[in-house]
């Protein structure tokens, strides 16, 4: 293999937008209930237990690797992990997510969290490092969930529909808000450092659902915590991601955030968040993740229309538009990655 074929170079390359030989893939949540020796491994252990044991954070992450034999690994950990370093009470609750003890409403709940100190991650930090020699090559994606994202979780106390409390936070208490977001961003880029200084080849930010908010909101209330978030990483040598789900409205703010790359949904062809998101971002999606269901002709299908959506794009990874259902048939998820880098070789 040349230099510019090794695997980590064709992820990296593709998400600077530079030439590669086929269409990197990964898939979000490839790690998770989908494999039968995820849940073998997991058993009887809490899911943030297991993001603290650096040997079972790396077999996790190297299954997916193994099975599927996708361009990029991404660290087995959850974005609510550094908010239990900070001072919250949370938990993953199954086929729950997230729950939060104390709901942060006010200014004295904000007050009370603490700075992230590095020395308090050194499990993530042992963890990226293992990892990264297993993989012997293919790189690994390290992730922080956005100000927002992370917010929600706090303000609600748990996963949500609508949002209202985490709205009316920042529409009642806008100081508050921005408070509780600017501690936040500095919590997620100490999270995103640690694992750069240990080896990881790009990182992903989530702002899963920031979605919910009109454009105008998100510029004034969300952007500049999450760019505080990404510009702080401008030097770190490694390409940054910036994925939300049902950001159709918000690709062109989340790229001027300082995205490398910025993840869409499958709700947003890919050839319309080209142009949303300028030359010069590369893009990253964007399959339904539930036409992983269809008979493989449709799966077929469906894969080919995404690589071509993506034509016009700076540069393409192949992605599911969110994270890979618990339901989803590995075998298919195998199939999908030597179709992505047969159809899209070049
Ligand atoms: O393979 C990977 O993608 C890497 C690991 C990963 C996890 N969480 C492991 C996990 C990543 C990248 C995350 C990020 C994450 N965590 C996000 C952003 C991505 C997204 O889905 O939009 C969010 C919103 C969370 C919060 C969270 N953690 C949720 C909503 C859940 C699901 C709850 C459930 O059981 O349905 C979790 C738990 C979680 N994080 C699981 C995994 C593998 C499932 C728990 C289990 O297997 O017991």
């Amino acid at each position: 293999m040349s230099a510019s074929n090794t695997p980590e170079a064709v992820f990296v390359r593709a998400c600077r937008g530079q030439a590669v030989p086929y269409t990197p893939v990964w898939f979000m949540r490839q790690a998770g209930r989908s494999l039968p020796e995820y849940r073998k491994a997991r058993e009887g252990i809490a899911m943030l237990d297991a993001c603290r044991r650096p040997d079972l954070v790396c077999e996790l992450t190297l299954q997916p690797v193994r099975r599927h034999v996708v361009d990029a690994a991404i660290l087995f950990s959850d974005i609510v992990l550094p908010l239990a370093e900070i001072g919250v009470k949370v938990e993953i609750v199954a086929g729950v997510g997230p729950v939060v003890a104390e709901p942060i409403r006010d200014e004295a709940a904000v007050a009370k969290l603490r700075p992230l100190l590095p020395e308090r991650l050194d499990y993530v930090a042992e963890a990226v490092r293992l990892t990264v020699a297993e993989l012997s090559g293919t790189p690994l994606i390290g992730f922080a969930g956005a100000p927002f994202t992370l917010a929600s979780y706090l303000v609600e106390g748990g996963p949500s529909r609508q949002y209202e409390r985490t709205k009316a936070m920042m529409y009642r208490w806008p100081d508050v808000w921005h408070a509780l977001c600017s501690q936040l961003a500095e919590t997620a880029l100490e999270f995103l450092r640690v694992q750069v200084a240990a080896g990881v080849s790009a990182v992903q930010l989530f702002d899963s659902w920031a979605g919910a908010l009109s454009e105008a909101d998100y510029r004034r209330f969300v952007m500049p915590h999450s760019a505080h978030v990404l510009r702080g990483l401008s030097d770190a040598g490694v390409p940054r991601i910036h994925f939300g789900l049902g950001t159709g409205h918000l690709l062109a703010p989340m790229a001027q955030a300082g995205a490398d790359v910025v993840g869409v949904d499958w709700r947003t062809p890919l050839s319309s968040a080209a142009q949303a998101v300028g030359s010069g971002v590369a893009l990253q999606g964007n399959l339904e993740p539930a036409a992983l269901f269809a008979p493989w002709p449709v799966v077929e299908a469906e894969v080919r229309r995404v690589l071509e959506e993506a034509g016009t794009a700076t540069g393409h990874v192949f992605n599911l538009g969110h994270g890979v259902l618990p339901e989803t048939d590995p075998d298919v998820l195998t199939r999908v990655v030597a179709l992505v880098h047969e159809a899209s070789a070049r």
